[in-house]
């Protein structure tokens, strides 16, 4: 908390009341100028798992959708009234009540808010779902967590790729073997999109890469393939790997240690859509869940520019759990001013993305969460389970990983740009 203070301090108060030789400093006027020009500005980060995602602006994309909300609930959402649990008179002690526990508002239990689990909290959630959004469970594992993360689409093909947990006892993965990649194709997953239960009409298929990735955790599309974090395994250093999108899935390592040091075990990772530049963080879970040796770094977010092989720490302090933060991100690539963005109610706060407007959606313990820019929370889509990531398929599609479930989602947002996504090799 301390450090956020530290951050805080350094921000102008406010934009009325900054003092005129403060006003005219060279920073404040980049990020004006930034803005402006709707590029890049933040990126918001899960500081207890370090999943994170950079926040594009982008005022000339069409959010026609924005300006005409519905005013009807969708038969698959309902209304949570935030007054109507202001006071609920007898409050549950922390033993019931605490970080992993859920939550039912009045008048609410599992099954009711799972019946329709589109949950609009706040007025502008109705902009981001549209007038039918649905949601479908295309496939079911018993125990093993199948559908854990690295959740990325490749829209050549139109298919969603995800891998397994790494760290699970149940999945029998870490150290005695690798966690493996999957796929999925939309275009299977959106003919069901009407049922609630569709497991078996769409062909979850198992990726071969080669060489293996070892211990995928998190994915981004980079340079128009595919970047895979690995956590490593035992003594095998965790890594970046390269996957061609396509048979035979080609595999080059672009970076495995820094400076000599194996990293913990890295986490998840995104590119900088200004400068282009993969960042990615690294945490100590392989150690925590056994299948690595005690840490030689701390845990921190790295970034890697692949011009000139340069590895630099961007971030450290990863250790508020249930929180997300967000960072300016400047335009050297460095970031700064780190600050609290939103603090969730229901487990860790996993994978992070935005839509095409900037909004902000993360996989928590009860599903995925949606908050406006500021922090506003929006809506759930809710599952009552962990979703661990989720990705946009383009517009108004969704892939959600919980573990043992995978879900389909439509609804009318948009996933943010995919950065390099027709990359020619020019820089
Ligand atoms: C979904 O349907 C399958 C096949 O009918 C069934 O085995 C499974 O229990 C169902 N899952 C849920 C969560 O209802
Ligand atoms: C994949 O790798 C194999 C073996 O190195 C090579 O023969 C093949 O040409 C590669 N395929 C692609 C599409 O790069
Ligand atoms: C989020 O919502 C709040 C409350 O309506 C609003 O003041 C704020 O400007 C919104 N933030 C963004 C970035 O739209």
């Amino acid at each position: 908390m301390a450090k956020a203070d530290d951050g805080a301090s350094k921000r102008p108060i406010s934009h009325g009341r900054v003092p005129a030789a403060e006003s005219t400093k060279a920073p404040d006027e980049s990020k004006r100028a930034l803005k402006h020009h709707g590029a890049v500005s933040v990126v918001v980060v899960a500081l207890a798992v370090g999943a994170f995602a950079f926040r594009q602006q982008i005022p000339s994309l069409d959010f026609g959708f924005l300006t005409r909300p519905p005013h009807v609930v969708p038969p698959s959402a309902q209304v949570i009234d935030q007054k109507a649990f202001n006071v609920l008179g007898s409050v549950p002690p922390p033993s019931e009540a605490h970080g992993t526990s859920y939550f039912f508002p009045p008048g609410t239990e599992m099954a009711s808010l799972k019946a329709k689990p589109f949950h609009i909290y706040d007025y502008d959630f109705y902009r981001i779902i549209g007038a039918e959004p649905t949601l479908t469970l295309i496939a079911e594992t018993s125990g093993n967590p199948m559908f854990h993360e690295a959740n990325v689409w490749y829209p050549a093909t139109d298919e969603m790729f995800f891998v397994q947990n790494a760290g699970a006892p149940a999945a029998g993965t870490g150290l005695k073997q690798s966690s493996i990649i999957q796929k999925i194709s939309l275009a299977q997953a959106d003919a069901v999109k009407h049922q609630i239960n569709a497991t078996g009409m769409v062909s979850v298929e198992e990726v071969y890469s080669h060489p293996q990735v070892i211990n995928p955790n998190g994915a981004t599309n980079y340079r128009g393939k595919v970047v895979f974090t690995g956590e490593g395994q035992g003594d095998i250093a965790p890594a970046l790997f390269l996957m061609e999108p396509t048979e035979p899935y080609n595999t080059t390592v672009l970076l495995d240690n820094y400076y000599g040091r194996q990293f913990n075990s890295l986490n998840d990772v995104a590119v900088n859509p200004r400068n282009k530049e993969l960042y990615f963080t690294d945490v100590s879970y392989g150690y925590l869940q056994h299948f690595r040796p005690q840490p030689v770094l701390p845990n921190q977010v790295y970034r890697y520019n692949p011009r000139t092989g340069a590895v630099t720490a961007v971030a450290d302090g990863f250790k508020l759990v249930n929180a997300v933060c967000d960072y300016d991100v400047e335009l050297d690539g460095t970031w700064s001013n780190r600050k609290l963005f939103a603090f969730v109610d229901s487990g860790i706060p996993d994978g992070v993305h935005c839509d095409a407007a900037g909004n902000v959606y993360a996989g928590c313990g009860d599903g995925v969460t949606a908050w406006n820019a500021s922090g506003k929370l929006l809506g759930k889509i809710y599952l009552g389970e962990v979703a661990a990531n989720f990705q946009f398929a383009g517009k108004g599609r969704m892939v959600i990983c919980a573990e043992t479930k995978l879900y389909y989602a439509t609804l009318a947002a948009s996933g943010a740009p995919i950065t390099d996504y027709d990359y020619t090799g020019t820089y």
